[in-house]
């Protein structure tokens, strides 16, 4: 899949440049050709020899040198790929693209790009978690940048977070997804997923049956029309897809927030079974058990994320597409609820538990548009999925 296809790959100075190594070889083992740029931070971390020789190509490093601007200007060099990836991206790199500095051989070559550009963050979790690297993030992928990672775990400081580079073998399935050639190529969607957990106390929590099997399947299948995902999850027992940016939250409020903060998109899918309410006041101690004495929780609502989304009165996406989880009239109450939200489609599925479509590897849909409902066969939910994202690129083009 990526026979062909040339990477221009700027590894960054930072303690995870080794994954860099790593990179260019799953890279070329897949067809890819990469001519890697080096920072000068990052042959601190990484020699150029063994870049090179991985790589099996020249690698640049400096902006003046006159023997590589005789063979290849840096301007040629920045439009010879068909991806330009940054991996790792420190805070430093982050910031200079965010503020258009060229001041480098890596920030001119990005300057001067007028291909596709991919970031891989890496860097201490408090750096990552920085106003100013949060600002730059958001004004990158304002900017069309692709990201990938960071995840989240132990780091190479001492720390843990978010900040570790992705492995090298997402970056090459979020590397596959950007260079494919599909009807959402160069779309951006938005996919939410999973249940909720709402806290009652620092170790009770509310949850949902739902598994997150579907919102995976969506985003795997727009993923494969060349979609851009983002793909903000709940605690889903599913697996988490390959070649997407995803957003682990735990809270109806969070998965708000992480909503908010990918927007702009073209599509939003709400495949979330988001908890309607939260326990209010839930505290920092544990609620103790007296004898005789039943503990009594009051509910406050939770933000209703789909309907505020398909409000937007700026920004909102081209299509918004909602879920209905019903248990009867599912037509009528999910062409009620379309209304309601002001999405513009509804998949609706009857989950009584006869259906076992819930937690279950199969749907069946009705969808409902303004057009009126259409049923789907029962199918699996791969299929669903699919289907879906057609549609969607058909709506989108
Ligand atoms: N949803 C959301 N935020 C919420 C609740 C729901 O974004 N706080 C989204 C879900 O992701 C789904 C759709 O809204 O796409 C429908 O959710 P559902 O729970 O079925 O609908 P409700 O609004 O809760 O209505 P009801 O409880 O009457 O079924």
């Amino acid at each position: 899949m990526l026979a062909g296809k040339r990477i221009l790959l700027i590894i960054g100075g930072g303690i995870a440049a080794y994954k860099g190594l790593d990179l260019i070889r799953r890279l070329r083992e897949r067809g890819a050709s990469v001519t890697p740029v080096l920072t000068r931070a990052a042959t601190e971390f990484v020699t150029p020899l063994s870049v090179s020789a991985l790589a099996g190509e020249k690698v640049y490093t400096d902006l003046f040198d006159l023997t590589d601007e005789a063979e290849m200007g840096h301007i040629q060099l920045s439009r010879v790929a068909d991806l330009v990836v940054v991996a790792p991206a420190t805070a430093d790199l982050m910031a200079k693209m965010a503020g258009g500095h060229a001041n480098d051989l890596a920030s001119t070559l990005l300057m001067a790009t007028d291909t596709p550009v991919m970031i891989a963050p890496a860097m201490n979790v408090r750096m990552w978690d920085h106003p100013a690297t949060q600002r730059n993030l958001a004004t990158l992928k304002f900017d069309g940048v692709r990201v990938v990672g960071p995840n989240e775990g132990d780091m190479a400081c001492g720390e843990y977070g978010p900040g570790r580079m992705a492995e090298p073998l997402e970056i090459v399935a979020a590397i596959k997804a950007a260079l494919t050639d599909g009807p959402l190529k160069d779309k951006r969607v938005l996919v939410t997923s999973g249940p909720t957990h709402e806290p009652i106390d620092p170790v009770r929590y509310i949850a949902n049956r739902s598994s997150g099997a579907q919102g995976t399947a969506i985003a795997e299948s727009l993923r494969d029309l060349g979609a851009e995902v983002i793909f903000v999850t709940g605690p889903a027992t599913a697996a988490r897809p390959d070649g997407v940016t995803v957003v682990e939250v735990e809270t109806a409020r969070e998965m708000r927030e992480a909503v908010m903060a990918s927007l702009p998109v073209d599509a939003g899918v709400f495949a979330a079974a988001v908890a309607d309410w939260r326990v209010d006041g839930a505290g920092a101690s544990k609620i103790k058990k007296v004898a005789g004495k039943l503990p009594s929780l009051s509910f406050v609502e939770n933000p209703d994320i789909l309907a505020e989304v398909s409000q937007l009165a700026e920004g909102r996406p081209q299509l918004v597409v909602g879920f209905a989880a019903e248990t009867d009239d599912v037509v009528t109450h999910a062409t009620a609820k379309r209304v309601r939200k002001g999405c513009d489609w509804i998949v609706a599925n009857d989950v009584r538990p006869e259906t076992g479509i819930m937690g279950g590897s199969e749907n069946a849909v009705v969808l409902i548009s303004a057009d009126g409902a259409e049923d789907w066969p029962r199918m699996g939910k791969r299929d669903v999925a699919r289907r879906l994202a057609e549609r969607i690129a058909a709506a989108l083009l």
